[in-house]
């Protein structure tokens, strides 16, 4: 479904991701662990067009991403959940949602009411707070908020950068089930995480990043065993 092959991105002259190949599969869940610094969110922004590759290749459902206007890449069923959830503070609950919306918003009104009604079935504590304004919400309510703007675009496959980032191990625990909810209504999820334990236990297959190249990659339960793995990411 996504065909990441051979990417090379530079900052300048530091050589930030090299010939990384990654594949997800329709349907899965496969996380990327690595370090800070290790060029997860590079990789993101790579697919999304937020960042230009240096060579290699992005193909989405037979679409070469890198050749695509950034702005287009949502219209091909790909949404991205940004480090650091990026919700729109000044503005409310409801109006956050509807951004996520933007592409179908003129063009079919239902289609977005019907699909924010899916959003607050889904996250009521949203519904709740729809007037509220953004920047007044908790870490994770506002990690849900950035879940269900994703949501909007009606994704086929769902991008997310550190979701569980500056969360109490509760909320982690949540965000980790809505993300295994989300993947079994048919959303394929590219997971980026620090907290390689949780994102191990969730993800069918797993890529381990170290500065900038794939150090390892396999099904993720064999990860979640493997010694070397477990010395440098699970602290064991
Ligand atoms: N805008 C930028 N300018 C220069 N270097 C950057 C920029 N963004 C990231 N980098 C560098 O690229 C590398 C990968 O960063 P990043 O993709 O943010 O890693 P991660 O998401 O895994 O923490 C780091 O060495 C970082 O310093
Ligand atoms: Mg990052």
């Amino acid at each position: 479904m996504l065909k990441v092959s051979n990417l090379n991105v530079h900052y300048g002259v530091i050589h930030a991701i090299e010939d990384v190949s990654v594949e997800v599969n329709d349907g899965e869940i496969v996380t990327l662990i690595g370090a800070n610094g290790a060029g997860k969110t590079t990789i993101l922004h790579t697919i999304t067009g937020l960042k230009k590759a240096t060579s290699g290749n992005v193909v989405f459902d037979n679409v070469d991403l890198l050749k695509e206007e950034p702005s287009k890449i949502v219209t091909h069923g790909v949404a991205h959940v940004p480090e650091g959830r990026h919700v729109f503070v000044d503005m409310t609950v409801r109006e956050n949602i509807e951004m996520g919306a933007y592409m179908y918003k003129k063009k079919d009104k239902d289609k977005m009411i019907a699909k924010m009604d899916e959003v607050f079935i889904k996250f009521p504590r949203l519904k709740e707070r729809q007037n509220q304004l953004a920047g007044t919400l908790s870490g994770g309510e506002q990690q849900m908020l950035a879940v269900g703007r994703a949501l909007m675009s009606d994704p086929q496959i769902i991008l997310m950068d550190e979701p569980s980032m500056g969360l109490s191990p509760l909320l982690v625990q949540e965000i980790f089930s809505i993300i295994k909810e989300v993947n079994q209504q048919g959303i394929t999820v590219l997971l980026v995480e620090q907290n390689a334990k949780m994102a191990l236990k969730v993800a069918n297959r797993a890529y381990v990043l170290e500065t900038g190249k794939i150090k390892l990659s396999g099904d993720a339960d064999e990860l979640l065993n493997n010694d070397e793995v477990r010395k440098a990411y699970l602290g064991a």
